[in-house]
């Protein structure tokens, strides 16, 4: 996605051998006109799937879900990272192992805001090792859900994530793919969607 694209060259800066920092716009501080255009690039791109629900991981991924159940007009889900007061009992849970920071998270999501009936499009703002959307998959298959999809804003093509999904035939969908990072630049991988 071309828009994408440039907002990445413009604004985002490569941190050592495999990180993008894009706190102006999605991580931190959050363009709200660029996650409408991206809810509605996901929308655009799973057009047809019978979607009924939007699921993500607090707390990165709730800008790009959020902009993506509007454009479906579909309720938005985000597993909880931390324990709630509110959030004890009747949960589905999974483990998370972050390659990044070395620890294991356990995230969380009520049952009763995923069930059997659910045809579940998995939103986040990056792929990368796949932890994260490995943890969902987990919980949807708790929940007897079905999935449908995956969209990511930004993959990184070269960690394992991608391949990850591909083995298992999920219908993934990227608005940035990056091949490589190469002299502190963003090398994007071709995007056949445009
Ligand atoms: P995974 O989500 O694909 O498993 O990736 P990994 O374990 O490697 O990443 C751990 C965290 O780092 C995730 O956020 C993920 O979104 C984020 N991340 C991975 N690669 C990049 C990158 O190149 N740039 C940025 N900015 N983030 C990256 P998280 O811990 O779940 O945190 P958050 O959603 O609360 O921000
Ligand atoms: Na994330
Ligand atoms: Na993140």
């Amino acid at each position: 996605m071309k828009l994408l694209e440039d907002r990445i060259r413009q604004d985002g800066q490569v941190l050592g051998a495999d990180v993008l920092k894009v706190d102006s716009f999605l991580n931190h501080q959050v363009d709200p006109d660029l996650m409408t255009a991206l809810g509605e690039e996901f929308y655009r791109r799973f057009q047809g799937v019978p979607i009924t629900k939007i699921l993500t991981v607090e707390s990165s991924g709730i800008a790009p879900a959020l902009a993506t159940g509007m454009a479906f007009h579909k309720p938005v889900v985000f597993a909880r990272k931390h324990k709630s007061l509110t959030l004890k009992d009747h949960l589905y849970t999974a483990e998370v192992y972050s390659f990044t920071k070395k620890t294991a998270n356990t995230i969380a999501i009520a049952e009763k805001f995923l069930t059997a009936a659910d045809h579940v499009l998995v939103i986040d703002d990056f792929l990368a090792n796949g932890q994260a959307v490995e943890g969902l998959l987990d919980i949807i298959q708790q929940a007897g859900a079905t999935l449908e999809g995956v969209g990511v804003v930004i993959e990184k093509r070269f960690q394992k994530g991608r391949k990850l999904l591909d083995d298992r035939h999920i219908h993934t969908e990227a608005l940035a793919s990056i091949a490589a990072f190469e002299n502190g630049q963003v090398v994007f991988s071709p995007d056949e969607k445009e």
